[in-house]
């Protein structure tokens, strides 16, 4: 464990996509996994598994569709723009194997008849990724939160023998960040732009 407080490492994580081959310790992922099973879930009912990838032909096929996705996402955009930087390559785009290890964070679909309002239907899951991505961080350890892979999502299902009524919500890679990557620094809008009081629209308390 580390003594970074929790709102140290709230405003200081952010993606990161370049990482040393330093390897990640299972006592490592075993308490960030702890984290994320902390996390919120519509009526408590956990639908969650988290799978951790550390093979590296694995992690080299995983890589291929998310290459794919990407340059065609890629190769359509500015990536001198301030939209395009997340689109820059990375080891994501080029050597998702040597990443130390992927966590695919997946869900549980509920029954048929049940199924959430789209906006909410990742609300059960994405908390754990968050938790995740924290737990992470307070280890130093770096983490991006990402969806590409899901452009494959049958290939994926496939290769790791996911069963159908699972779906692939994240694709988390894991590393300690390589030389001269940081945390921190991440660009936010201001919280009183994006905040209402009591009515839409009105700025200020009153
Ligand atoms: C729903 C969602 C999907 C994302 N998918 C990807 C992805 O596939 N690849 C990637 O590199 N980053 C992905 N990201 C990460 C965002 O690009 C990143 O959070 C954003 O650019 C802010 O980065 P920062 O925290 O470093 O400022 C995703 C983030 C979210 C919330």
């Amino acid at each position: 464990m580390t003594d970074i407080s929790l709102f140290d490492a709230i405003h200081s994580q952010r993606a990161i996509r370049h990482f040393s081959a330093d390897p990640v310790s299972g006592e490592a992922i075993t308490t960030i996994l702890e984290a994320a099973i902390r996390a919120p879930s519509g009526g408590n009912r956990q639908r969650w598994s988290f799978l951790v990838i550390r093979d590296r032909e694995t992690k080299r096929r995983l890589g291929q569709w998310y290459f794919e996705t990407w340059n065609a996402l890629a190769s359509a955009m500015d990536l001198d723009s301030p939209g395009g930087q997340p689109y820059r390559p990375s080891m994501l785009t080029d050597g998702m194997e040597d990443i130390p290890v992927l966590i695919l964070a997946c869900q549980e679909r509920p029954a048929a008849g049940f199924g959430p309002h789209p906006i909410t239907s990742g609300a059960s899951i994405y908390p754990a990724v968050q938790n995740i991505m924290l737990a992470a961080r307070a280890l130093g350890l770096g983490t991006v939160l990402t969806t590409l892979h899901t452009q494959h999502e049958q290939d994926v299902k496939a290769l790791l023998g996911i069963p159908e009524n699972v779906d692939t919500a994240a694709l988390i890679p894991v590393g300690y960040p390589a030389k001269g990557r940081r945390f921190g620094g991440s660009k936010r809008n201001q919280v009183g732009e994006v905040t209402f009081h009591e009515m839409w629209g009105q700025k200020a308390a009153q």
